[in-house]
């Protein structure tokens, strides 16, 4: 585990700030509103300060804010959440060293379903097949989701394309930018990854435990690392203009609780559809398949009902792929 969790004092000061930006606040003021000392206010101001939140003034003075800051604090998320389920509980680090391994821990402990981890940066963001996610301090949205559904170990990989579906469409509104899902869900923007989800599982047979789903999005990035040169990309660089990480949380939180719902009443076929309309991979496309043993060139083929993503080898073979990557040949 990385650092505490953003003290609530942290986070209300925050929410003081947010609800108060257009006057100057007394120092006493503040630290009376949320229970610590004024020298507590001015350490706290001092961090968010570090963190690039633009606030004007000093202990004698009072404070105020210049900007709103983006920062995916519990106190600015949660009022846009209603009752929803998912983020009913949001659980805020400013750094940490993952938040799916975070929430893995908390979900073998009991942590009920819906909970959320966030962080602004992470100092050891896994990817699939071990790779390592560049999480850069307050670019990117860093979240992970603890389900419990009451599902099959059979019905995990429609809860994958159904967080696809949730962050597509979360994106896609976002943004207004024109978004694409690779099986089984990456997001890319012209071509390249804005978006990486990487679903952890607990289950024994026939039975799920619980689910992380942990979603890594570019958001503001101006560059990404020379190593991940041309295959990734941020909605910035691709948008050129900076979004509110925030909002994109909020709607990706949304998003997840109402497709969640439709997977749990009406089971895997809404999903699958929603998932071969969002993404030009679904049909047609040229790719390259690497498994764990092999490396082949193939063509899409549709989704079966589970989600497994059908594929057909050169010499005419179609087959169902259950896990591996696949990436588009330009033809
Ligand atoms: C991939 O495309 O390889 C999946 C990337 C998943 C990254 C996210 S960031 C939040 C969560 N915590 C992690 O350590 N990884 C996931």
């Amino acid at each position: 585990m990385g650092n505490a969790a953003t003290d609530r004092r942290m986070d209300r000061l925050i929410s003081v700030l947010v609800k108060n930006a257009t006057v100057v606040l007394p120092g006493p003021k503040i630290a009376s509103q949320i229970g610590v000392t004024r020298t507590t206010v001015w350490n706290y101001v001092g961090k968010l300060r570090a963190l690039g939140v633009d606030i004007q003034g000093h202990t004698s003075s009072g404070y105020q804010l210049r900007t709103l800051p983006d920062i995916l604090a519990p106190s600015l998320i949660q009022p846009e959440l209603g009752d929803n389920e998912i983020g009913r509980k949001l659980i805020h680090y400013f750094r940490i060293d993952s938040t799916n391994s975070t929430a893995l821990a908390l979900a073998t402990d009991g942590a009920a379903e819906g909970t959320v981890v966030v962080a602004e940066e992470q100092t050891a963001g896994r990817g699939r097949f071990g790779r390592k996610w560049h999480s850069e301090k307050s670019s990117g949205i860093y979240a992970s989701v603890i389900l419990r559904p009451r599902l099959s170990p059979a019905d995990a990989p429609a809860i994958t394309l159904m967080a696809g579906v949730a962050a597509h469409r979360a994106l896609t509104t976002a943004t207004g930018l024109e978004v694409d899902i690779r099986w089984p869900n990456d997001l890319l923007v012209n071509g390249k990854k804005v978006c990486g989800i990487l679903t952890e599982m607990s289950a024994e047979l026939g039975r799920l435990h619980h689910v992380v789903l942990g979603i890594g999005v570019n958001v503001n990035n101006k560059s990404m690392p020379s190593e991940l040169g041309g295959i990734a990309t941020s909605l910035r660089m691709e948008g050129g203009r900076a979004y509110s990480r925030a909002q994109i949380l909020v709607s990706l939180l949304r998003e997840l609780e109402r497709y969640y719902g439709v997977l749990k009443d009406q089971g895997n076929a809404p999903i699958v559809r929603a998932w071969a309309k969002a993404s030009t991979y679904a049909q047609g496309k040229a790719v390259r398949v690497r498994t764990s043993d092999e490396d082949y060139p193939a063509v899409t083929a549709g989704l079966d009902p589970t989600g497994m993503l059908r594929i057909r080898r050169q010499d005419g073979k179609e087959e169902s792929l259950v896990s591996g990557e696949i990436t588009e040949v330009k033809r």
